[in-house]
């Protein structure tokens, strides 16, 4: 075998050349080494030039066993994820087989049960599979891969920014494999096994929110999921407002005008949640009819006082949708605080829940889900369809739901995925969104601990928001936004927000201020890594706001 180089090169001890740990792992280059490669990003970006003319007959570097649920597992198991990770993002340049920085273990797996999803058609006449221009494939896939290359590190820790990550590796597979036979989900006609894979999968989500009867659906995500909920309210409680918070998704006022129905928004606490006095003045009026409570804001992560939501519904009768979209499966972690405790622990009071695969539930895009709780609201979807509905008397489940064709293959990619971590509290599932909970927490603790920083609120689930502390609204928003920058140059995405200056005091009593919001620093901890990558996070946080000051004051 060839003795491995680094950029042309044998690495020094002080490169974190060869180091005894790594080399009993088949590893030349030592995770020091790389961390202060990473940390040096930004600097002339002079690493990723170098790799540009990096040799390109380095051998395999690594190979890290991925086990199937590699996003949930021991410390060890994220160790090792998490070091094949970061090599792609430093190495970029080497030959790629280098580095193992996306999963593709799973690929292995799929040929095996390809055929055994063939062997279930082996009885029909054979036909020639021969792909005209196959060659071209393998070009045109090169040049997808390329292009695919401007993106941000979605799946990697240091991307800590907005609600983005990839699926599971089981749930990427069984989607692949799924697309062999591309059913429909919108009629038994179209897809048998994938929409009875659907309607398993949707009652294990009912069954997480406290539902052993309910009716609903996959959809095309959390837009399509609220938009049914709402077209439901609107059926039942016709010409009445939907009410949802200011930090309620922006959809909320938009498909209430799709809809044609009249919208209120409410004001918010200082903590980003429904402002309930504010609800009660409303509901005094007698328009609303339908009450949207955010459970785990997309801002903020915040969640709206469900209990206090139901007492008022009590007095006045609306419908109450939770739009539990990003927050929902949060319904199973240990470790939420009391008054969040409270608001999950009522949900099933709800009429009706969204929830989305595609964001906590490790689902590739396409994937939102709506519950009812009253199977009779079924009847409202009623159509008539001459192409549709023949091969079974059964549910369709195009009869119970507004969009038509749906991929199959969503359904069965949630389903594979609920069946290797089960939507069940203490389980590894569940462990994983505790340690996103635990990674936000420590976030905050970090924050509210250096007087450089505002922290407003500490967070519910796994987003943190916060701001540089700075003499005016204006200093901090500039900063903020140098920060920003600066943390992507040093390899770290965050995300920007902008926040109510009423949630920071020392901010709202500046007279200077001219607006009333205020530029922030905002990250979604979605990634149970990021529990252990906080100590590497942090650092370059700190470096970024140096970078800010300096520039700020120059
Ligand atoms: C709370 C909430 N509701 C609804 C949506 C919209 O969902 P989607 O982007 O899947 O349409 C989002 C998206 O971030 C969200 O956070």
């Amino acid at each position: 075998m060839k003795r491995r180089t680094y950029l042309g090169k044998e690495p020094t001890l002080w490169d974190g050349g060869p180091n005894p740990a790594d080399q009993e792992n088949g590893n030349h280059i030592s995770m020091n080494y790389l961390r202060r490669k990473v940390a040096l990003w930004g600097e002339g970006s002079s690493l990723l030039a170098e790799n540009a003319n990096a040799t390109a007959d380095v051998p395999v570097w690594s190979k890290p066993s991925y086990p199937a649920n590699f996003v949930y597992n021991t410390h060890a198991r994220r160790a090792r994820a998490t070091r094949s990770c970061l090599g792609r993002e430093v190495l970029a340049g080497v030959k790629r087989e280098v580095m193992m920085p996306l999963e593709k273990e799973t690929l292995a797996v799929l040929p095996a049960a390809l055929r055994a999803l063939e062997e279930g058609f082996a009885a029909l006449p054979a036909i020639d599979s021969q792909l005209p221009g196959q060659e071209r494939i393998g070009e045109v896939l090169h040049q997808v891969a390329v292009r695919l290359r401007d993106n941000y590190p979605y799946f990697h820790p240091f991307y800590a920014g907005q609600m983005l990550k990839p699926p599971h590796p089981i749930a990427r597979a069984a989607y692949t494999l799924a697309t062999w036979i591309n059913p429909n989900n919108h009629a038994l006609d179209g897809g048998r096994a994938s929409s009875a894979m659907e309607k398993e999968a949707v009652a294990e989500i009912a069954a997480m929110l406290g539902w052993q009867v309910h009716l609903g659906h996959l959809s095309s995500g959390g837009t399509m999921a609220n938009l049914e909920a709402l077209w439901v309210a609107g059926q039942l409680h016709h010409g009445k407002k939907i009410a949802a918070s200011s930090q309620a998704h922006y959809t909320h006022h938009r498909i209430s005008s799709v809809l044609g129905l009249p919208f209120a928004e409410l004001p918010c606490d200082a903590r980003g949640r429904m402002d309930t006095h504010a609800l009660a003045e409303r509901l005094a009026e007698g328009d609303i009819g339908c009450v949207v409570a955010t459970v785990g804001t997309t801002g903020t992560g915040s969640i709206d006082p469900v209990p206090e939501i139901l007492r008022l519904r009590t007095q006045h009768g609306f419908r109450l949708h939770v739009d539990a979209a990003y927050g929902g499966y949060f319904a199973l972690a240990s470790n939420l605080t009391e008054e969040t405790r409270a608001a999950y622990d009522l949900i099933n009071h709800a009429d009706s829940i969204v929830v989305d695969p595609h964001k906590h539930g490790l689902q590739p895009y396409g994937c939102g889900c709506v519950l009812f709780r009253d199977p009779n609201v079924g009847a409202l979807y009623k159509h008539e369809s001459p192409y549709t509905y023949f091969t079974s008397s059964e549910l369709h489940l195009g009869e119970i739901s507004l969009e038509c064709s749906r991929p199959g293959a969503s359904a069965v990619a949630l389903w594979a995925t609920q069946k290797l971590l089960p939507l069940v509290r203490g389980g590894e599932f569940a462990a994983g969104l505790e340690a996103c909970r635990e990674a936000a927490l420590t976030l905050a603790e970090h924050l509210a601990a250096d007087s450089r920083w505002l922290l407003p609120f500490p967070p519910e689930l796994d987003i943190v928001v916060w701001a540089p502390r700075a003499a005016t609204v204006r200093i901090a928003s500039e900063l903020s936004q140098r920060i920003f920058t600066s943390a992507a140059k040093r390899g770290l995405h965050l995300a920007l927000i902008r926040l109510p200056i009423g949630y920071f005091p020392v901010l709202a009593a500046d007279p200077s201020a001219r607006q009333d919001t205020v530029l922030c620093l905002r990250s979604v901890l979605m990634k149970p890594e990021h529990r252990e990558w906080l100590s590497q996070i942090l650092p370059i946080l700190d470096a970024a706001y140096q970078d800010a000051a300096e520039e700020h004051e120059s």
